[in-house]
């Protein structure tokens, strides 16, 4: 969605900028800025159909009864064209039901408009994800895939609100593991399992190195030294390293493409390696490092934090000299408004400090973890601690077998070839969804029962309901053929179509926040919402068997909604077959 946006705000912003004028207005004595004045979708719509709070807040400000702000405010604050009433409930909330006509009128807008109605909130902004970021070698476990679904939605999400989107796959392609490889390559390596399967090899390398290291002192300073000689430039080594390097992006760019991530930037920790130097220096003249024990070390006891470890007692440089080095680089290159960083909860502690350090540097950019927890898988498909690409690879392929057989037995009709294909993106979408839709820090467990049901919270759930609302589109045309429901107005007349037609106004607003709070999840319970909405509209109000107008107007909802349930999916990196 690229196109120049048609709405400058949302229908939460719009009341939420009137609540603050209609303050404004009735205490204009009292200066109530500060005053969060926001309004929300409320969530029972006994309630009205969105809510403001802020009554409770004002009362202590101006010495009164919350009840008694509410009801100046019901009495002398204006309507806007959008609401037909405004009332009190309990001990002072705001209530405020919108229009019928204006929301019939607001939902034509939004379907004229390419970007359904979502404001480019994002328009000038830039912002750098660094997602994925896998480390060339070691084993890759599953928080690089939840990084890689996560992160990719979050991309999404963002580029959808105009944003400039930097996707940065921040390899760890620098580090002592490459001592380990280097030495453990020449000596356990089989050149023909390397060249068949790159990752595998190489991680079978590297646990037997690190392995040998744990008991051999002398293999441990072998490793070390062709480290050295590697940082030094030599050029067997180096060419060594930039095979492993080749082979791995190799095998993580055929996972990205099934998955359908695409990265702007590829640049691992060794792209810093040249800056590293300067940024100790830069810490040294500022007086923020010390010596400590050989090493040299950022103190962050006002922060309550544990040192930042910026330069090993061996003169090597550690992952957070990487880390600033590299907010350096972005923030001079880019002039991002801010970084995200997506990774597993266990890097909490690094991200802290760093981000510290930064600050303490005096960079001003907004420097974000969005961390989450770590996904139980079903038995067998990955260790606890550790997957791998093949390991991956295998969990797709198993989602796309599971997927094929539902497609075989829902639609034994349609030709091998488009089930195969109906099963890729049910089967890949499931997989993503499962992910996506949790709490991205709670701890969930993966179930192929739950991932691929079709009446529950699922993709394949989602993409059905997208399908069946493209077939009762397709019956309108054979049965009216000629028909054009856009002659006829968006009409809200039962209380079910309504609450159909506020809930599809709402994507932009949950769209805003989800991307806001990075929680891709809330735009997932959205879609499920809405479907379930849809749902409710079509069981029961007649449709093609209603009277001219109120069918064309049905037919309009319905299609807005498959459009709102496509956009949402893609923007979770789900595709929507058009037929299942
Ligand atoms: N390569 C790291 C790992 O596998 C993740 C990197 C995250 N990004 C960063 N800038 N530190 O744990």
């Amino acid at each position: 969605m690229s196109e120049t946006a048609v709405f400058s705000e949302t229908i939460e912003q719009g009341l939420s900028a009137w609540m603050h004028r209609a303050f404004a207005e009735v205490f204009p004595e009292t200066d109530l800025a500060a005053l969060p004045l926001n309004v929300v979708a409320t969530t029972d719509a006994t309630f009205g159909d969105y809510q403001c709070n802020a009554a409770m807040s004002a009362a202590k400000l101006l010495k009164m009864k919350p009840r008694d702000v509410a009801q100046a405010v019901v009495d002398r604050a204006q309507l806007p064209d959008s609401v037909a009433k405004l009332d009190i409930a309990g001990p002072g909330f705001l209530n405020i039901h919108l229009s019928s006509d204006w929301l019939a009128r607001r939902l034509e807008g939004v379907q004229a408009d390419a970007r359904l109605g979502v404001p480019a909130a994002g328009q000038g902004k830039t912002v750098i994800l660094d997602y994925s970021s896998p480390n060339v070698a070691k084993p890759m476990h599953i928080g690089h895939i939840r990084s890689t679904v996560i992160g990719n939605a979050l991309d999404r999400m963002h580029r959808c609100l105009g944003w400039r989107v930097l996707a940065d796959n921040h390899l760890g392609d620098w580090g002592t593991q490459f001592g380990l490889l280097i030495l453990g390559f020449r000596t356990f390596a089989d050149p023909a399992a390397y060249e068949a399967s790159p990752i595998e090899e190489l991680e079978r390398v590297y646990v037997a190195s690190y392995n040998r290291s744990k008991e051999d002192e002398a293999w441990k300073t072998a490793t070390r030294a062709e480290l050295v000689k590697l940082q030094q430039g030599d050029p067997d080594n180096r060419k060594l390293w930039e095979s492993f390097i080749e082979h791995s992006l190799r095998e993580f760019d055929r996972i990205y493409t099934r998955l359908g991530v695409k990265f702007d930037l590829v640049r691992g920790e060794s792209y810093y390696n040249a800056q590293l130097a300067g940024v100790v220096a830069l810490l040294q003249a500022q007086g923020l490092a010390e010596e400590s024990e050989g090493a040299l070390i950022v103190k962050l006891e006002a922060e309550k934090l544990t040192p930042c470890l910026v330069r090993k007692s061996d003169g090597g440089y550690n992952y957070a000299t990487t880390d600033i080095a590299t907010v350096l680089g972005r923030t001079a290159e880019f002039k991002p408004d801010a970084i995200v960083y997506v990774t597993d909860e266990r890097q909490q502690l690094h991200f802290k400090q760093f981000f510290t350090v930064c600050r303490k540097l005096g960079l001003t950019t907004k420097l974000q973890h969005v961390w989450f927890g770590l996904m139980r898988l079903p038995e067998g498909t990955f260790s606890t601690r550790e997957g791998n690409v093949i390991k991956l690879d295998r969990l797709l392929d198993e989602a796309e077998t599971r997927a094929l057989a539902i497609v075989q037995q829902t639609s034994p009709a349609m030709p091998p070839e488009q089930q195969r294909e109906v099963a890729r993106a049910v089967g890949l979408g499931a997989v993503k969804y499962a992910d996506l839709s949790q709490n991205p820090q709670s701890l969930v467990t993966f179930t192929w029962d739950k991932a691929l049901a079709l009446d529950g919270n699922s993709a394949p759930y989602l993409q059905y309901a997208c399908a069946r609302i493209a077939s009762v589109q397709d019956k309108y045309r054979e049965r009216f053929p000629g028909g054009e429901p856009t002659a006829h107005p968006i009409r809200l007349a039962d209380p079910i179509e309504r609450t159909l037609g506020l809930k599809l106004l709402r994507f932009a607003d949950v769209l805003e926040r989800a991307a806001e709070q990075f929680r891709p999840n809330q735009l997932a319970d959205y879609l499920f919402d809405l479907a379930q909405s849809y749902s409710s509209f079509y069981q029961n109000l007649p449709f093609l068997k209603a009277e001219e107008g109120v069918r064309e107007s049905r037919v309009r909802l319905c299609a807005l909604t498959a459009r709102t349930l496509r956009c949402g999916l893609d923007l979770l990196g789900i595709e929507t077959p058009a037929r299942i």
